[in-house]
């Protein structure tokens, strides 16, 4: 069966199997030989993958790798299954992440990958705090006292007033966000960014609330809000850039995978993947020597993080965040997407948990920034069941949001000067 991706799909080849859109619609019947033009039709209408006549989906795949020095391949491929460690090797999404996973590191994008730099950038910091002794805490007190709603800027309530209230229209959420002149020129910029990619330049306000939407808008000015209050809070035991690549990385990657369901409000999910580790920033900022002892168990019992945090804390940071996002009242949805999007299963919203849970795969797979993870987190095969994803849609996204980040990285964090 020649099952291809549309990034392989050539002119003159032939379809093997009618052709139709995400929705279901046929696009193009058995036999169509394919010209540019019908492929551009093909990427115009999301379509993911062709059967095609006489051709072997994998043996394309494999010549990616085989352009490499196979000594070169072997030593790549060794260290990429140890960060599997913990994955079914044998999940059809699993081998094709693994084989992104070699061919970028195989590339040189990643020479050295961010979570081994977070390795030596921790090692220094350990060695500065040998002296101190770790205090016994529980995280859930450090959030009462630190992350309070008063702690958030008036213009943040002022947005959980607007949303809250049905009868708000486009022109009261555009009242509120204007009266924050860095945060209209950020969300601007946003709108403007590879991330939206449209053609024409979006000049004002009140166009970008109404293209995007007033609930949308506001759900990205919210975590744009809470990312600029940690983002000030200087912490020795991450690297703060690294850790919000991580998180821009992991929202771009869920608000495509998003887009592929055609799931509406898109900017929520980016939101979600924002914030989605935003519970390790307690325990680094407030458990400092604790978070170390983490690290170096994890490390030398090659957990997964998440599991070791539940050992020291009780808790993990998954839960931690949800907390938080409950104390900001941030929507419902969102919260439990944060709180789940290590067990998906366990979430009120299976798919959009499913969605981040998966993006925050892809964006350790892709291995630009870290939270703090060295190895890649299971997929649970549950959830990629209900997604009803195609493993091709995997090397997509990956591109998509490979061409994203840098434009929306710079975008958010503009003139944050620690980043
Ligand atoms: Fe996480
Ligand atoms: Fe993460």
């Amino acid at each position: 069966m020649g099952l291809l991706s549309i990034k392989n799909l050539r002119a003159g080849m032939v379809l093997e199997e009618d052709l139709t859109e995400r929705m279901g619609r046929l696009l193009m019947p058995k036999g169509t030989v394919l010209t540019e033009k019908y492929i551009k039709i093909c990427k115009m209408w999301g379509v993911v993958e062709a059967h095609i006549e006489g051709v072997a989906g994998n043996d394309i795949n494999a010549s990616a790798l085989n352009d490499f020095n196979p000594a070169e391949i072997a030593i790549v491929s060794e260290s990429v299954h140890k960060r599997f460690c913990h994955a079914n090797m044998d999940h059809p999404a699993i081998k094709e992440l693994i084989r992104l996973c070699i061919l970028r590191m195989a590339e040189a994008k990643n020479i050295c990958p961010d979570h081994l730099r977070q390795d030596s950038y921790l090692e220094e910091e350990t060695t500065k705090r040998q002296k101190m002794k770790p205090v016994k805490a529980n995280p859930l007190k450090f959030i009462g006292e630190h992350t309070k709603l008063s702690t958030l800027p008036d213009i943040y309530r002022q947005l959980i007033d607007a949303i809250a209230k049905p009868s708000s229209s486009t022109y009261d959420i555009e009242n509120v966000i204007s009266k924050d002149t860095n945060l209209s020129a950020r969300l601007l910029k946003i709108v403007n960014s590879a991330f939206y990619g449209y053609p024409s330049q979006i000049d004002t306000l009140s166009r970008a609330v109404s293209i995007i939407g007033t609930r949308q808008l506001s759900t990205l000015a919210m975590g744009i809000n809470i990312i600029n209050i940690f983002s000030k809070i200087p912490s020795g035991i991450i690297n703060m850039k690294m850790f919000w690549k991580h998180s821009v990385l992991c929202g771009i990657c869920a608000r495509i995978l998003a887009g592929y369901k055609n799931i509406r409000n898109t900017e929520r999910m980016f939101t979600a993947g924002l914030l989605h580790d935003i519970g390790r920033l307690v325990y680094y900022n407030y458990l400092p020597q604790e978070s170390i002892d983490v690290f170096a168990k994890a490390k030398n019992s090659h957990q997964l993080l998440y599991l070791t945090e539940r050992d020291v804390f009780d808790l993990d940071h998954a839960r931690i965040g949800g907390h938080l996002l409950n104390i900001w009242q941030m929507p419902l949805s969102l919260e439990d997407m944060v709180c789940y999007h290590h067990e998906p299963q366990k979430s009120k919203n299976q798919m959009e948990s499913s969605i981040l849970h998966l993006a925050d795969i892809m964006a350790n797979v892709m291995s630009i920034g870290t939270s703090g993870e060295r190895l890649i987190p299971p997929l649970n095969g549950e959830a990629w069941l209900r997604l009803g994803m195609t493993p091709n849609i995997l090397s997509l996204t990956i591109e998509q949001a490979d061409h994203q980040l840098e434009d929306v990285f710079k975008v958010i964090f503009a003139d944050d000067k620690s980043q």
